[in-house]
């Protein structure tokens, strides 16, 4: 009977998994990819030796790098007829949802050879999904502009190729800036994995069923979508332009005053987080990214950027904040970076995807090797009603 049970809403959210791939230490703000803090992998690792470290365990020699970077590289062109997929969607779609149709369909072209059992087959589906993401995030934003999807380059690299496929044109040469290619790579890094956090979840109770690895990846993609995880991005720079639009650092206090109250609804997004009751060290992380970027791009009198800073002072000082142990998330600054890069609003949870890839097929990858696997089955609190009787219709 539920009356004998003190129902704790945490219950439903906690499920319990086995993994040597992220540790989180959230009440001192820790974050470790196979042990490596990721203070450290930001400044002295690139994105692909990030992969490497979190597909495999180690970080590669460089010998190691230059083979894994090779068949990455050779392997980001996406099947011709996959590009048909794209002229199904309305060009407004959001780039998120031509995501999770095109990442599902690579199921149809690889899924019949793939024996997930096979080890070495995991390992070509996982160098597929980091080689092509970048291609199908990018070909998503070209097909909402209307512009032709561009090629992949072999002469460039991860985050510069991107770059290129997301802002070149056939009609002139574009050479992408090397300090936001870094940038851009850095942000990845940051993304990169997170432990069990919601879509990581959903990609593992996915796979548990036996399910192929894009199909997988693409039902962590929908999950990722929602504007309390990986949309919070989007979402926190719609909210700086609200406020920004209704006067900037002036109604900062207007605005606190309805995140206060519950009736509103509003919340402070980029804020809060499930298990970080301190700073999320990628919040600080990314706030130096987006100084360096926007110095770059002689943009740090940005007035978006000022009023974040400002926003995230006033919050740390306030004690409805303090109080919960909220403070700035991965989310926070994400976005401002993103928008000085020239990358539109609606693709930023697209860059998430790609980045979060990784993680997502490294800890599927370790699920569908470790033999104890089961297949995910949440336990459920029932409070619905006792047993009765079905009367007929004409009694009811
Ligand atoms: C990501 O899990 C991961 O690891 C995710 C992620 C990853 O890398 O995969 O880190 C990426 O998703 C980061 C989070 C991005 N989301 C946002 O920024 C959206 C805004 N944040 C909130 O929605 C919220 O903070 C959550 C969902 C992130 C966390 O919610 P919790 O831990 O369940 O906290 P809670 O909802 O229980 O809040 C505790 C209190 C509540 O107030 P009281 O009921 O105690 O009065 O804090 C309040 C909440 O109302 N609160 C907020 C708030 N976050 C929590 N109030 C205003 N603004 C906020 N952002």
């Amino acid at each position: 009977k539920s009356g004998a049970f003190t129902f704790d809403p945490g219950f439903m959210s906690t499920a319990s998994c086995k993994s040597s791939i992220t540790y989180i230490d959230g009440d001192k703000g820790e974050l470790k990819y196979r042990g490596y803090p990721i203070e450290q992998l930001a400044v002295n690792a690139n994105f692909l030796e990030t992969c490497f470290l979190l597909k495999n365990g180690e970080l590669p020699t460089q010998a190691e790098y230059d083979a894994f970077e090779t068949n990455v590289r050779t392997h980001t062109m996406v099947h011709e007829q996959l590009t048909r997929f794209y002229q199904g969607f309305r060009r407004d779609a959001h780039p998120m949802a031509i995501l999770v149709g095109v990442v599902g369909a690579l199921s149809a072209f690889y899924h019949d050879s793939l024996d997930i059992n096979n080890p070495e087959h995991r390992n070509i589906a996982a160098i597929r999904l980091i080689a092509k993401m970048p291609t199908i995030v990018a070909m998503a934003y070209k097909y909402t502009v209307g512009e032709p999807f561009m090629f992949p380059r072999n002469d460039l690299g991860y985050a510069e190729n991107f770059l290129h496929m997301m802002f070149a044109t056939p009609c002139e040469e574009y050479k992408p800036n090397p300090v936001l290619a870094r940038a851009l790579d850095r942000i990845l890094i940051l993304h990169a994995d997170h432990e069990q956090n919601a879509s990581t979840s959903t990609v593992r109770l996915a796979g548990s069923s036996g399910s192929n690895p894009f199909a997988c990846i693409a039902s962590g993609i929908a999950c990722l979508w929602g504007p309390a995880h990986g949309g919070a991005n989007e979402a926190c720079l719609e909210m700086l332009n609200d406020i920004q639009n209704q006067g900037g650092v002036a109604k900062i206090g207007e605005f606190i005053a309805k995140v206060k109250d519950k009736n509103s609804g509003v919340k402070l997004m980029g804020f809060g987080h499930r298990v970080y009751k301190n700073f999320d060290p990628r919040a600080t992380l990314m706030r130096e990214t987006c100084h360096e970027v926007l110095g770059e791009l002689g943009l740090q009198d940005d007035p978006l950027f000022k009023l974040a800073m400002e926003l995230e002072k006033i919050a740390l000082e306030d004690e409805y904040f303090v109080s919960r142990k909220l403070y700035p998330n991965v989310d926070f600054y994400s976005g401002i970076v993103q928008k000085a890069m020239g990358i539109p609003v609606p693709l930023f949870t697209g860059i998430f995807a790609l980045a979060r890839t990784i993680g997502w097929i490294a800890q599927w990858n370790e699920m569908i090797g470790d033999p104890e696997q089961k297949i995910g089955r949440p336990r459920q609190l029932y409070t619905g009603a006792t047993t009765r009787d079905v009367k007929p219709i004409a009694q009811r």
